[in-house]
């Protein structure tokens, strides 16, 4: 059963005359705000939704001035209205704690609770997110209003469940968060010795003799400081989130879930991963905001989702067309938005929302997409959204209790991206460009890819590919020998294993500890304006951005592949080197090359480590995700090409939303197919 159905079959039904129709497996859903509405339009509006196959709303995160117009004065009436009248529809609700947009009494009142920026100007009312995250008073007061929301819908059987906050983001820098941070690093690192050797304090006279002394800062100190700040804002947001859980969690039916939305790629700011760890799933907005769409991408950040908790996720918000933040808000294309809902069902998805249902009157995103317009009334995208409802009906039994598993993992940490980040040395050295460019042919080829941390329990994978992990902790560091010398097959991406924990320069050669499994090392890294050329078994290649000069340290390693002639001193060096290690092997890949080039390095990886593709061959530009559970395999196919393309199915499938058995579809452009087989007869036999 989907994440949500098992919980919700047994809720009671208290305080409401009606209950909607059993949850579905997959959801519709989109984001409604009826404290912007007279009740008398909200209607005109269930009405328009339930006819979509909308299945579920979420609310509220952005109601606390309406829930509690002033200090202890609670009115949630408006809210059991909406409730009572979304389940006549046969529609579920998401409550969102609404502390992403405090209201004037209470920053008034308790200024102490405003963000303070690094400039050291004072948000101001008038906006959202103007909260301090550290602040004691804002966490008190955050507690208390989901404490009161928690009694009064903590039963209701029409809410499946809980968002909290809203894209935590936006850190401060007052002087309450500074002094946390101090304290926070006493408790890392004990002793202020100890902090100071392991930061190289005596640069630039940086050395502390007070805890009091140490600065907060985003992106110019230390590197050890900035990790560091970085590492605290991430559990400061699990703390933050945890607050309002915990005061949720007194009054809630434990099968009502708590979730929380992240932005994925979109913001790096802090590790989304330790907060979707208190979370019962995560769940992410997904947006295009010039209308371009980079699927390979796109399918990475759904694959990070599903790796934090090593289960399906929710997409609570993505565009119904357009968004109103992008440089140019294009809109996507006919039919796009309907695909790439399919793409991230096929990634694990369970629910796909829109962001939003109507624009208010007035506010600040007035020229967002919708799915109605100003006047009420649907605008183009609704039907292609409403197509949707009834595909999901339609699907919903075969994907349920389903989920993608892969034979392949593509290794992330925040700390390694935030140490390339924060140190590019090339401004052109995108670190999630970089582990796109590995994902891209790994997905084309083995057509399912998990994207996990490397600490994770990695044995089931035949191959573990890490693009760039800078920064490398002991554990990990063991985690990988470990699975290499198991007879896993081991591919590390330039700018691997160049720091420690404290995003100090590793002492001993590049790859660092993993240098001696490796039998070879990189001599030194080159930032390049000109690419390079590479010469090896993948042919005449080319390297942009950046390359490393290896060295063969022991007889047994291959090289396969060299620097042509450059800058003179990577001529002829070796660029790409591998060891078989009993029946594992580790390769180092110090040349970020074209698509093509690293298409042809993924065959060889795919084949030496014995990956097989979930499906088959299918026509270039058509995207394969299969999702498995005991009993069955279920494939959505996705054409995001330019034309119709026909597929071949490698045996006679169930075509889920046209009917039939199938031995080939037809797919239209932006076309989909989900075709069910039953289980042991899919080619591929990844572990579950
Ligand atoms: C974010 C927010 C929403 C809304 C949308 C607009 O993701 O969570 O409240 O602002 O963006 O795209």
């Amino acid at each position: 059963m989907g994440l949500v159905v098992a919980a919700l079959a047994v809720l009671p039904a208290c305080g409401v005359a009606q209950t909607p129709a059993g949850p579905p497996p997959l959801w519709l859903g989109v984001s409604w705000y009826p404290e912007q509405w007279p009740e008398a339009q909200w209607e005109q509006d269930l009405t328009l939704m339930q006819k979509s196959g909308v299945r579920f709303v979420r609310m509220a995160e952005f109601a606390w001035s309406t829930m509690e117009p002033a200090e202890g004065q609670y009115r949630f009436e408006w809210l059991d209205h909406a409730i009572a009248a979304a389940a006549r529809h046969n529609i579920y609700v998401v409550l969102g704690t609404p502390t992403a947009a405090p209201p004037a009494w209470l920053t008034e009142k308790y200024p102490q609770t405003l963000r303070v920026d690094e400039d050291g100007s004072v948000a101001q009312h008038g906006n959202r997110q103007q909260f301090n995250f550290t602040s004691p008073k804002y966490r008190e007061l955050s507690a208390k209003i989901s404490a009161e929301m928690g009694k009064r819908y903590g039963h209701n059987a029409t809410v499946i469940g809980w968002q909290i906050d809203n894209e935590l983001t936006r850190e401060s820098y007052d002087a309450g968060t500074r002094k946390s941070f101090q304290d926070w690093l006493q408790g890392r690192y004990g002793t202020l010795d100890n902090l100071n050797a392991r930061w190289t304090t005596s640069y630039w006279s940086q050395t502390y003799s007070s805890w009091s002394q140490i600065p907060i800062e985003s992106s110019k100190g230390n590197p050890g400081l900035l990790l560091n700040w970085r590492r605290f804002d991430s559990d400061t947001w699990r703390d933050y989130a945890k607050n309002e859980i915990d005061a949720l969690r007194k009054y809630t039916d434990p099968k009502q879930f708590v979730t929380t939305n992240v932005l994925g790629w979109g913001q790096m700011s802090y590790d989304h991963g330790e907060v979707a760890q208190l979370m019962d799933f995560i769940s992410y907005d997904d947006y295009f905001p010039q209308g371009e769409v980079d699927l390979a991408k796109n399918g990475s950040d759904d694959d990070m989702q599903r790796g934090f908790k090593g289960k399906n996720f929710w997409v609570i918000e993505t565009q119904p067309a357009f968004v109103n933040w992008g440089g140019i808000n294009q809109t996507l294309e006919k039919g796009e938005v309907r695909a790439l809902a399919w793409h991230n069902i096929g990634h694990g998805a369970d629910a796909v929302a829109y962001w939003q249902w109507r624009s208010a009157r007035n506010g600040q995103e007035e020229y967002h997409g919708t799915l109605v317009g100003a006047n009420g009334k649907p605008v183009p995208v609704y039907d292609e959204v409403a197509q949707l409802g009834r595909e999901f009906e339609k699907a919903g039994p075969a994907l349920a209790g389903t989920q993608p598993t892969s034979e392949v993992a593509v290794l992330h940490t925040y700390d390694s991206f935030w140490a390339i980040n924060l140190q590019r040395h090339s401004k052109d050295f995108d670190p999630i460009e970089e582990l796109v460019s590995y994902y891209k042919p790994l997905k084309a080829l083995a057509q399912s890819v998990d994207v996990v941390a490397p600490t994770n329990d990695l044995s089931k994978y035949k191959l573990v590919v890490a693009p760039g992990l800078n920064v490398l902790s002991d554990a990990a560091a063991k985690n990988l020998m470990a699975y290499v010398r198991n007879g896993g097959h081991l591919v590390l991406g330039q700018r691997s294993a160049m720091k420690d924990d404290d995003n100090a320069l590793q002492p001993q050669d590049q790859p660092g500890p993993l240098a001696e499994l490796l039998g070879a090392h990189v001599t030194q890294f080159y930032a390049l304006i000109k690419p390079v050329g590479v010469d090896g078994e993948f042919g005449q290649e080319k390297s942009k951005i950046w390359a490393e000069q290896l060295v063969t340290d022991v007889p047994d390693v291959d090289v396969w592949a060299r620097y042509s002639k450059s800058n003179g001193w990577l001529d002829g060096q070796p660029a790409i080197v591998s060891r078989k290690v009993g029946k594992g092997t580790i390769t180092y890949v110090g040349v970020w090359m074209s698509d093509a080039g690293m298409k042809k390095l993924t065959e060889k990886l795919v084949a030496m480590s014995g990956v097989s593709a979930a499906f088959g061959p299918v026509p270039e530009g058509v995207e394969v995700n299969p999702r498995r559970s005991a009993d069955k395999t279920v494939f959505v196919l996705v054409n995001m090409s330019d034309g119709e393309k026909t597929v071949d199915a490698p045996r006679l499938m169930q075509d889920v939303l046209q009917g039939g058995d199938v031995k080939h579809v037809t797919l239209p452009k932006y076309g989909v197919a989900v075709l069910e087989e039953a289980a042991g007869t899919s080619r591929s036999r990844a572990s579950h």
